[in-house]
C-alpha cells in the first residue's frame, strides 16, 4: 500500500467535513464545552459500560466494595439510573462507529509503543557494554533483564508480523518528525527576529543568547531531517493537503475520512487524518 497516497486522500476527505462541522459547532458552540465531544461521549459510553459489568459480576463488586453491603448497593442504584444514558449514547449508531475508531487509534498507538520499548529493550540486551553501565555490572540484574528481553522477543515478533500496524506505526513516526520540524523551524525563525526575541525575553541578553545557541542546535537538527526528501515529502503533501479547497477535496471523500473528520470537528487535521489512516487501515 502506498502509505503517502491512503493519507493525503484522507486528509483532503477529513478537512471537507471537519469545516462542515465547524460550522455547525459555532452555530451551537456549547456542544465541547458541556462534554458532549464525539470524544468526550465515547469517554463516557466506555466509562458507563465497564461499571455496568461490574455491577453485573456479584463476586468482582464485592471484591472491589470490599464486602461493604451498603456501598454495593449504592453502586448498583447508581448503575441503574444511569442505564437510559447509556441506551441511548449506545443506540446512536454514528456516534458508535467514532467511538470505534477511536478506540482502534488507541489501541494501534499504544501498540506501537509497545514495540519501541521491546525493540530497545532487545537491543540492550544484546550490547554487554551498555547492559553494564545500565545495571552497574549486577550479573543478578543483568541476567533477570536478558530473561524478560527474550520473553519480550515472542510478543515482539508478533506485533511485527501485523504488517497494518507496522505501516500505521510508521506513519505516526513520520507524522511526528513533521511535527518536529515545523517546531524547529519557529525556533529558529524567533532566534533570527530581534523584536520577538526582545519582546519573549523582556530584553534580557544572557536569556537572548542562551536561546540563540539553542537555536543554532536546531539547526543542525533540522537540516539532518531535511536532507531526507522521502521525509520532506511526506509532510508536503501534508501541509498542501490541509489548504487544498473543498472542491477537490470532495472528489476524494469517503466513509472514513468523514468519520475522522466527525471526531475532529474542532479543526484538528493532522489528528483527523491519522484517524482516517486508522479506519482505513483497521476497520474497513
Ligand atoms: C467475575 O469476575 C471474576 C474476577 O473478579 C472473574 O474471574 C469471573 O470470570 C467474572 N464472572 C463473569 C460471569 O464474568
Ligand atoms: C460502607 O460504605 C458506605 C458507603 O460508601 C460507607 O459510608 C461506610 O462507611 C462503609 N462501611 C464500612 C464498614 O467501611
Ligand atoms: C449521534 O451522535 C453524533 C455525534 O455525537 C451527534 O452529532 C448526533 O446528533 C447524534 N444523533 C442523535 C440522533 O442523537
Ligand atoms: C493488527 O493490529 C491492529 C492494531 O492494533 C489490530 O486492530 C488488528 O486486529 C491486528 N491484526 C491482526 C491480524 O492481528
Ligand atoms: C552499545 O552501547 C554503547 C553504549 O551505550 C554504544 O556506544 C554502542 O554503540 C552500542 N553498540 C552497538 C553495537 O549498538
Ligand atoms: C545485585 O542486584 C540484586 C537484585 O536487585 C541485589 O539483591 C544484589 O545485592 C546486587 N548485588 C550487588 C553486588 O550489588
Ligand atoms: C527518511 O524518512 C522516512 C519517512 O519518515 C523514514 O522511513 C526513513 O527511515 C528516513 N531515512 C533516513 C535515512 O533517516
Ligand atoms: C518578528 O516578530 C515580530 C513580533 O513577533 C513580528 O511582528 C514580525 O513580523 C517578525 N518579523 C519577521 C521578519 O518575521
Ligand atoms: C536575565 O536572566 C538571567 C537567567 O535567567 C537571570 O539570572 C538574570 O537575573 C536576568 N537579568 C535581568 C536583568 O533580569
Amino acid at each position: 500500500m502506498q502509505l503517502t497516497n491512503v493519507f493525503v486522500s484522507f486528509l483532503l476527505a477529513a478537512a471537507v467535513s471537519a469545516k462542515g462541522d465547524n460550522k455547525a459547532a459555532k452555530g451551537n458552540s456549547t456542544s465541547a464545552s458541556t462534554g458532549t465531544s464525539v470524544k468526550s461521549q465515547c469517554a463516557s459510553i466506555a466509562k458507563l459500560t465497564k461499571m455496568t459489568n461490574l455491577a453485573a459480576n456479584e463476586t468482582k463488586l464485592a471484591d472491589k466494595l470490599h464486602n461493604n453491603q451498603t456501598a454495593i448497593d449504592a453502586f448498583k442504584a447508581k448503575i441503574t439510573s444511569s442505564q437510559t444514558k447509556l441506551t441511548t449514547l449506545s443506540s446512536n449508531t454514528t456516534l458508535m462507529a467514532s467511538c470505534a475508531v477511536i478506540a482502534a487509534h488507541e489501541d494501534a498507538v499504544d501498540s506501537c509503543d509497545s514495540i519501541a520499548k521491546m525493540e530497545k529493550m532487545i537491543a540492550t540486551a544484546a550490547n554487554t557494554t551498555k547492559l553494564n553501565t545500565e545495571f552497574k555490572g549486577n550479573a543478578t540484574k543483568i541476567s533477570s533483564f536478558t530473561a524478560k528481553a527474550s520473553a519480550a522477543a515472542t510478543k515482539l515478533s508478533a506485533l511485527q508480523s501485523n504488517s497494518s500496524l507496522t505501516d500505521f506505526c510508521s506513519t505516526q513516526t513520520t507524522l511526528a518528525s513533521c511535527k518536529t520540524m515545523t517546531q524547529l523551524q519557529k525556533e529558529i525563525a524567533m532566534a533570527g527576529n530581534t523584536t520577538a526575541l526582545d519582546a519573549k525575553f523582556k530584553g534580557n541578553s544572557t536569556k537572548i543568547t542562551k536561546f540563540t545557541a539553542q537555536a543554532a542546535k536546531a539547526q543542525t537538527k533540522l537540516d539532518a531531517l531535511m536532507s531526507n526528501s522521502t521525509l520532506m515529502a511526506t509532510c508536503a503533501s501534508l501541509s498542501k493537503a490541509s489548504t487544498t479547497d473543498s472542491t477537490t477535496a470532495g472528489a476524494a471523500s469517503t466513509t472514513k475520512a468523514s468519520l475522522a473528520g466527525r471526531i475532529e470537528s474542532s479543526g484538528g487535521m493532522i489528528t483527523a487524518a491519522v484517524l482516517a489512516i486508522t479506519a482505513a487501515m483497521f476497520m474497513l
